[in-house]
């Protein structure tokens, strides 16, 4: 199904909660989604809430979706694990939530009772973990179904800016989780990012909380590299010539970084990071691969680094809420667009072309988006 063949829908507030259906970002294979009718979620399990959608995003996973990168995702899926919203119904189990309370989804759902969960690895829960969007229907749509929504939802304080906590929803906890702490990013450190997206931005912001000497930011796109010099980085590197690992090299006289990280996805990018670290740093993964990489063990073996990977857990959001609250940080600095929710196709369209359009988070919401 093309962009072309769709109908789009006039946004229609009156008959959202009576309506058995409702209009969805619905996934039906590699390059292929299309905004459509989809049954309204309903509650299904105690721990249930039925969430509307008032505020949503598109993230790099989703491309990697679209791509093929991700086969758990089949036919069918509605698309989003990123969003804020009302809650308009709960299960006979929750007891942290209202009907009418203003929550953040979490990109992870956590059961808090299972043995991962109970060692804060919330992202392998063993009833929940990143299924929104993924094996079970996401926020790209009016409704979502949200199980064990005690452990899965955070109350959205009153009066905050949604686009700000839309970010709170994946990819603060992300570059913070995956990038920051397993980085082991220290005061002095030289810190390099592959990838100036939004996850690689939220890297770079939550970086700067531990005062690291440098942090170089790689990427193809001058744009979004400009945004990184706005954000803190300390020196850009357009890698367009293939040569980024050597001009590090260069930069840090031969040394390399203590902390490369890596929030691409790619093996080209990911060997950069191999080609850049330090002796005795460490290589953290955010990324998600949908490709074997090549680990140079020939040339890493005696350089005593660490290597990490990681599925967001979401377990600093609470404090990562605190820090947004207080204006210490400023995620809606990311969003560069607002759509309507049902002209999604277009804001797909202006995400996976961001150096074309100049984009980096857009903001989706239900309703007329805000100018
Ligand atoms: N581990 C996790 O839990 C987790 C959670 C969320 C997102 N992710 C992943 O993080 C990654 C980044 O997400 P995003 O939303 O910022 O995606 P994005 O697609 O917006 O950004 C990727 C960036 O990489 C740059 N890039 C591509 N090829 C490059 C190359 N050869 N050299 C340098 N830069 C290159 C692009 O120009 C772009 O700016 C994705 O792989 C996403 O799936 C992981
Ligand atoms: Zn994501
Ligand atoms: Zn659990």
């Amino acid at each position: 199904m093309t962009t072309a063949e769709l109908k789009l829908p006039a946004a229609s507030t009156a008959t959202l909660s009576t309506s058995t259906t409702m209009k969805a970002l619905v996934y039906h294979g590699p390059g292929k989604y299309a905004w459509e009718d989809k049954p309204r979620p309903t509650i299904q399990d105690p721990g249930d809430a039925i969430v509307r959608i008032t505020t949503s995003t598109i993230c790099g996973t989703d491309l990697h979706i679209l791509k093929g990168d991700l086969p758990s995702v089949t036919d069918g899926r509605i698309l989003g694990h990123e969003g804020i919203g009302v809650i308009e119904q709960v299960g006979t189990g929750v007891s942290e939530f209202h009907v009418g309370d203003k929550v953040i989804i979490s990109c992870v759902t956590a059961c808090l009772k299972c043995d991962f969960c109970r060692r804060g690895m919330y992202s392998h829960c063993r009833h929940g973990g990143w299924i929104l969007g993924n094996t079970l229907d996401g926020t790209q749509a009016e409704s979502v179904r949200i199980p064990h929504a005690d452990g899965s939802l955070y109350s959205l304080p009153s009066g905050a800016d949604e686009e700000g906590m839309v970010m709170l929803s994946d990819i603060l906890p992300t570059g913070f989780e995956c990038g920051v702490l397993n980085g082991q990013v220290k005061p002095g450190d030289t810190v390099a990012i592959v990838g100036a997206g939004p996850v690689g931005l939220a890297v770079l912001l939550t970086a700067q909380f531990y005062s690291p000497a440098a942090i170089f930011m790689i990427d193809l796109d001058d744009k979004r590299l400009a945004v990184a010099k706005k954000f803190g980085a300390t020196t850009l590197i357009n890698s367009t010539d293939g040569h980024a690992a050597h001009h590090v090299m260069e930069l840090t006289e031969g040394a390399g970084v203590d902390v490369a990280i890596e929030a691409v996805g790619l093996p080209a990018t990911f060997d950069i990071c191999q080609a850049m670290v330090a002796a005795g740093g460490r290589i953290a993964n955010v990324g998600v691969h949908g490709k074997p990489v090549e680990l140079h063990m020939e040339k890493l073996w005696d350089h005593n680094i660490s290597l990490t990977t990681r599925l967001v857990d979401t377990v600093t959001t609470p404090m990562l809420l605190k820090v947004v609250r207080s204006g210490k940080l400023q995620p809606s600095k990311l969003v560069t667009h607002r759509f309507a929710m049902n002209d999604i196709i277009k804001a797909y369209d202006t995400f996976a072309n961001a150096a074309k359009h100049g984009a980096l988070k857009v903001v989706l919401t239900n309703g007329a988006p805000r100018e």
